[in-house]
């Protein structure tokens, strides 16, 4: 296997007293769509900015193919771009979709070649043929039509890593496939990565080669899409899933407790005090419930696993 092309270690990130990313570690590797879900409030975005290099690490380590992010003075990177929830924010209305696009490379003043790269980049999101959209303005496109520029003017930057936070959740439902459709084919034909921020397992399972399940700040299951969502490992996954529509085959499980709060992360088990385990007993049977209240628990990692492992921090697993 080759080195990862990210690669996070027990990153923290505090504002003030909240620990709003608490101890993450993380690789993504080329050619791969690993979808970040949890709860609002989680610490996804935090995470997915850190990587950017736009919010210093509290401690831990983030790597981009081998350097420390957010060591070099440039704030972000070229090759780790973003695209945006929300296109119609994200697009100035007085601006040409040509101009849109091209901003990233005027700003790095690199313009050899801009009218053949914007294009590219256009087709590339779909939008064909280019021309028929360079000299228009947002307000004379789709909704849809708007996210593939919002898309197109990452991708003219030739990323390797595309963060995408909450790409869809702005879209009508009738669109979100396409994009999606659109964000596996960029992966496929480019050999990209993208990290893909979602509260919704829905876009996870169509997307997603893996998924990373994060709660308070920690990632508390990873593995293969497949596996995790047909055989989930953390009472919390599988309490996330038990909502989501298609997956009626399991028992509604709404979880109780108070709403996690980064700024009193509980000890132990940080799922503990909403654990279905915990509650029905479950925990205490099968010997664990003074671990569970008493000792914090990661996702070990076994040096020289496979990156598909499948691991869940629980101490019922
Ligand atoms: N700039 C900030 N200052 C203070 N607290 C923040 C800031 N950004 C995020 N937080 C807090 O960090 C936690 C995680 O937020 P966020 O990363 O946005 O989660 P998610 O994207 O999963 O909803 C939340 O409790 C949020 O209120
Ligand atoms: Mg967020």
């Amino acid at each position: 296997m080759n080195a990862p092309l990210l690669r996070v270690r027990d990153a923290v990130v505090r504002f003030g007293e909240a620990r709003a990313v608490d101890g993450v570690s993380l690789d993504v590797h080329a050619g791969e769509v690993l979808a970040l879900v949890g709860e609002s409030g989680s610490g996804k975005t935090t995470l997915v900015r850190a990587v950017q290099g736009l919010q210093p690490l509290s401690a831990g380590s983030i790597e981009f193919d081998g350097d420390e992010v957010g060591a070099s003075r440039r704030a972000a990177r070229r090759d780790v771009q973003m695209v945006f929830q929300d296109p119609t924010g994200a697009l100035n209305p007085r601006q040409t979709i040509h101009e849109i696009v091209a901003e990233g490379l005027r700003i790095r003043r690199d313009r050899g070649d801009e009218a053949s790269r914007v294009g590219e980049a256009l087709e590339r999101a779909g939008l064909r043929p280019a021309e028929r959209f360079m000299e228009r303005y947002p307000h004379e496109i789709s909704g849809g039509q708007r996210q593939r520029v919002v898309v197109a003017g990452a991708m003219v930057m030739e990323p390797r890593l595309l963060l995408a936070d909450e790409p869809v959740a702005s879209l009508d439902a009738s669109i979100r496939g396409e994009i999606l459709a659109l964000m596996r084919s960029l992966v496929d034909d480019t050999g990209l990565a993208i990290v893909a921020v979602t509260h919704d397992l829905g876009l996870a399972w169509n997307i997603a080669d893996r998924i990373a399940v994060m709660y308070l700040g920690r990632i508390v299951e990873i593995g293969p899409t497949e596996q995790v969502l047909d055989d989930p490992r953390h009472p919390y996954t599988r309490a996330l899933l038990s909502v989501v529509p298609e997956m009626q085959r399991m028992e509604q499980q709404i979880l109780v407790g108070e709403t996690p709060d980064p700024r009193r992360i509980p000890g132990g088990c940080r799922f503990h005090p909403r654990c279905p385990l915990v509650a029905s007993g479950e925990a205490a049977r099968l010997g664990i419930e003074d671990r569970c209240r008493g000792v914090d628990v990661t996702i070990d990692e076994q040096p020289g696993e496979s990156v598909a492992a499948h691991r869940a921090a629980c101490h019922a697993v």
